[in-house]
């Protein structure tokens, strides 16, 4: 009855939330769910995680989420976008990521840990340094602008990139998702707007798109090949200037890299872009199911999910309602299922293994804390 019901609203041949699912390398992932990267202020000043990160991460998957994407961490010490954030740069944060690989399996789950460099959204205050970026781009008024990264700058960041995948590969994580979103280095370097360079890195937009591909390229050739590499990307952004026309040229261009999946972050999975279509319907006929994409933006219910396969999506992301409802993926497979909305008590967030440190960054997240925002 319930499969009949399904069968009707998923027209794409019965795509279910409880059923596994392959990356392109093999990587099978058990569920459809994918907590996505969540930011929660809870590592120590030196990039290592805490127990609290670690507790946070491991209830997630304890949940059944087929994937669990740690936060944005830092892989240079000069690329940290705020406090608490957690570290990939220094051999120091391996036990603490061999601790959290250990406990996401013992789950059950794939493990992804997110590599970024916050570029000009890395403030001097909390780097010591002026920020770098693609070119020099005004950052605002008390941070002034960035500096152009030199040539030298440039491949060592790459490298870094690479370093920091060996740690987590070496930590026994699955693989990693490189953070082309939400505007940091690697989506300063894809913006026409914020990287005008006239050397090889700059130029049209498969050319801005180099410093990605020296990325991925560099990762590839220091981790094993069933180590599964993830990219992330706005497609659309008006900050740093990427069109979705550039997005989709970016995206064939990825297929024949190394890489195993994309994740799409859409912020509102529901809105239709200019053409009539969502963005993920957009990319994934474009896609044509020639790598698993990912897609993200204020799912909430189990109906919500099923929209989200339906529209071509092979993994649902979520972040918000897996603050307050752990074991989402356990329900996510019922179209009925439709969990409370925010605004949350603190208590219910401290009871899902939120820190109160991470309570009260949510605070700052609008009408999500009955005593926030
Ligand atoms: C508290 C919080 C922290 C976030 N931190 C990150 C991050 O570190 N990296 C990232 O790519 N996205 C980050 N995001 C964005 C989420 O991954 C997600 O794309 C966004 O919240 C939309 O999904 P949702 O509607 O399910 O929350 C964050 C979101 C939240 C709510």
């Amino acid at each position: 009855m319930f499969i009949r019901q399904l069968g009707e609203k998923v027209g794409r041949s019965m795509v279910l939330m409880d059923e596994s699912w392959t990356l392109r390398n093999g990587l099978e992932i058990p569920h459809r769910s994918v907590l996505a990267a969540m930011t929660n202020k809870q590592s120590y000043d030196d990039g290592c995680l805490s127990d609290e990160e670690i507790n946070f991460l491991s209830r997630r998957a304890r949940g059944g989420f087929g994937i669990i994407t740690t936060a944005a961490s830092h892989v240079q010490e000069s690329g940290q976008g705020w406090t608490g954030e957690m570290g990939t740069w220094g051999d120091h944060h391996l036990p603490g990521l061999t601790r959290l690989a250990d406990e996401i399996r013992q789950h059950g789950s794939k493990s992804f840990v997110q590599l970024f460099h916050g570029g000009m959204r890395s403030p001097s205050s909390l780097t010591g340094q002026q920020a770098v970026s693609a070119s020099e781009n005004f950052i605002s008024d008390s941070e002034g602008t960035s500096r152009s990264m030199t040539l030298e700058e440039v491949n060592e960041t790459i490298d870094s990139f690479a370093m920091a995948a060996k740690r987590c590969e070496d930590a026994g994580f699955d693989g990693v998702e490189l953070h082309g979103a939400h505007g940091y280095l690697i989506a300063q370097f894809l913006g026409a707007k914020t990287n005008r360079r006239s050397d090889e890195f700059g130029g049209d937009v498969l050319q801005r798109m180099t410093f990605l591909n020296k990325i991925i390229d560099a990762v590839r050739n220091t981790v094993s090949s069933k180590f599964a590499i993830l990219v992330r990307l706005s497609p659309v952004s008006d900050d740093t200037g990427i069109s979705l026309e550039d997005t989709l040229k970016v995206c064939e261009s990825l297929l024949s890299k190394s890489i195993d999946g994309l994740h799409i972050s859409c912020w509102d999975v529901f809105e239709k872009h200019s053409s009539g279509k969502t963005l993920t319907k957009e990319i994934s006929q474009f896609i044509n199911q020639r790598i698993p994409i990912i897609s993200t933006g204020s799912v909430w219910t189990g109906n919500d999910a099923h929209f989200l396969l339906e529209e071509g999506a092979d993994g649902v992301g979520v972040a918000r309602v897996a603050l307050p409802f752990p074991d989402w993926p356990h329900s996510s497979a019922s179209l009925d299922y439709s969990p409370d909305k925010p605004p949350f008590i603190p208590q219910m967030l401290t009871d899902a293994e939120l820190s109160p440190l991470f309570v009260d960054y949510m605070r700052r997240w609008k009408g999500f804390v009955t005593d926030g925002r």
